[in-house]
């Protein structure tokens, strides 16, 4: 199973999976939208290991997660939103759904700096909750009543995404006491390893977070 980047060739088959597992459906220029304006935070679960049947028949798209930033927060703080999520039956309880909504968010928070993630889900949905409640952490926001056009309710549940940046300073600090050990080993020592003391000193500093890139680069300072 390959979990990677929504690419546009993939939305006929994502369209065909969320017909197939939700009753909100979207047009396909929906789905274009959210690959050419986010194209960072849509993921696909693709079963690579599906006999081909022709030289080209495409491995089969089992699950995605469709993800947006919202462009008007009325609150004001910039947040990322899950318009859909769903899997294919014969492909549930894998943990596919919780890798696809955690590299959404990774990618929500590094790209766009999103402070926290939002998402509708009917409240008769006890697999989607236990989902997002039990396993992600996301917590009710409240209810929005009659907001499926059948009639349902929906919980309005959101997620803080401030534990990945806990989790990249403990990575910076983790980093940096490998950094020291290293350069400690095989030092001059004595007189000769007092007299570099002034020298310049190295330190390893993390660039391009923001496009995800996570690289590491040693700079003076
Ligand atoms: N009953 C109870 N809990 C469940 C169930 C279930 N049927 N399915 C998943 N969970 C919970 C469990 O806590 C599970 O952990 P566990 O397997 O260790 O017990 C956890 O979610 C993670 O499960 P995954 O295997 O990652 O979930 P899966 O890949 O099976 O997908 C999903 C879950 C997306 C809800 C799937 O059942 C589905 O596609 N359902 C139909 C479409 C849908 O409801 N989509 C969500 C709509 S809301 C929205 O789109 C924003």
């Amino acid at each position: 199973m390959d979990i990677r980047l929504l690419r546009p060739s993939d939305i006929p088959q994502i369209q065909q999976t969320n017909i197939t597992n939700l009753p909100e459906n979207y047009f396909c220029k929906y789905y274009m939208y959210h690959a050419l304006s986010w194209p960072q935070l849509s993921y696909v679960a693709v079963d690579v290991s599906r006999p081909k049947k022709s030289p080209y028949d495409a491995p089969k798209v089992v699950g995605y997660v469709l993800a947006k930033m919202e462009e008007d927060p009325q609150d004001g703080v910039q947040h990322g939103h899950i318009t859909s999520l769903s899997v294919m039956r014969t492909h549930r309880r894998l943990g596919l759904a919780e890798k696809l909504m955690r590299q959404s968010q990774r990618a929500m928070y590094e790209t766009y700096s999103a402070q926290y993630v939002s998402l509708h889900v009917r409240v008769s949905n006890v697999a989607a909750r236990s989902l997002y409640e039990v396993t992600l952490g996301f917590k009710n926001n409240g209810t929005e009543a009659g907001y499926y056009a059948d009639g349902e309710d929906a919980f309005s549940m959101r997620k803080d995404l401030d534990y990945l940046r806990e989790e990249a300073l403990e990575e910076e600090s983790e980093e940096e006491g490998e950094g020291s050990v290293g350069r400690d080993e095989g030092g001059e020592v004595g007189s000769a390893g007092r007299a570099g003391e002034g020298a310049e000193r190295l330190r390893k500093v993390r660039v391009g977070r923001q496009l995800g890139v996570g690289d590491l680069v040693e700079r003076s300072g």
